[in-house]
């Protein structure tokens, strides 16, 4: 039977298919066009909630189409600011290229498990949304872990365990791994940048559902002592990465993925700064602080 609203028309032309039993779903679509409703952009938002990242295989969006989307499921955040020009950017260039990307440096900080924006003074951003434009020949591929499927899965004795702890976040920690490779021109004004936030370790969510907020930001719990409360990190974070929880995405050029950020931690297998890999960037407000 046909639909009888153009509204449902829409949003039904699009099918979701389960990648892993915790995590992932592939957006199937018969109209391309029916991707660029606001029925669709709603009914694409509740399925990121729900399966925690969302793969668009070789949909092949311009940056305008990026934006628009970005903008549709929204509301879009615009964070990244050109270093040289003072713009604000519509898109942002992740890449290890040093002629696109005047400090290269801050990308190798993603091959480590991290949630974006967690030690700054605003909500994390719900989304985050990228375009393969070039896929590196080795290695590059992305990974998600879903923080809510770990939380549920943990025994019930260490959930509350969890319960009341509250983590120390901050850059100087997400640092950690590649501090020695910042070169020295940089080093202090990178590892001096002394954003610092103290979060819950387990989120519970406006809905109801809980989260862990780990990742390599975590640096140690409050009132215990720092190598104990790593330890406890470390593990929690190993804990949701094991492959029950988490997805590695294999680019092709012109796929497109949006996860949700509050619910999942990322990082990139590493690959050759020339390799030309290059993924286009947008994200989506959050409108949630951690609580
Ligand atoms: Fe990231």
């Amino acid at each position: 039977m046909a639909p009888i609203l153009f509204g449902r028309l829409s949003a039904m032309a699009i099918r979701f298919e389960d990648v892993k039993p915790k995590i992932g779903a592939r957006v199937v679509w018969d109209k391309r066009e029916d991707l660029f409703t606001e029925e669709a952009a709603a009914v694409i938002r509740a399925k990121v909630e729900e399966r925690t990242v969302l793969v668009f295989p070789q949909l092949n969006l311009s940056d305008e189409e990026q934006v628009q989307l970005t903008e549709l499921i929204g509301p879009r955040q615009r964070m990244h600011v050109d270093k040289t020009t003072g713009e604000v950017l519509d898109i942002y260039q992740v890449t290890l290229d040093a002629k696109i990307n005047p400090q290269p440096e801050y990308v190798l900080g993603t091959f480590f498990w991290h949630m974006d924006g967690i030690t700054v003074d605003a909500p994390p951003s719900f989304a985050t949304l990228l375009s393969c434009r070039r896929k590196a020949p080795k290695g590059g591929q992305t990974e998600f872990a879903s923080t809510y499927a770990a939380y549920e899965g943990l025994p019930e004795a260490e959930k509350a365990e969890l319960e009341g702890l509250r983590a120390v976040h901050s850059v100087k920690a997400s640092l950690s791994h590649i501090a020695d490779a910042i070169p020295q021109r940089d080093y202090d004004a990178v590892t001096k940048i002394g954003l610092v936030k103290e979060h819950p370790i387990v989120w519970t969510h406006q809905s109801g559902r809980k989260s862990m907020v780990v990742g390599t930001t975590a640096d140690h719990i409050v009132g215990q002592s720092v190598p104990e409360g790593r330890a406890t990190l470390v593990r929690l974070q190993e804990w949701a990465a094991q492959p029950d929880y988490s997805y590695r995405h294999e680019w092709q050029e012109g796929d497109f993925v949006v996860w949700d950020n509050t619910g999942a931690m990322h990082r990139v297998i590493p690959y050759d700064r020339n390799s030309g890999r290059m993924m286009h960037r947008t994200s989506i407000h959050g409108h949630e602080s951690v609580a």
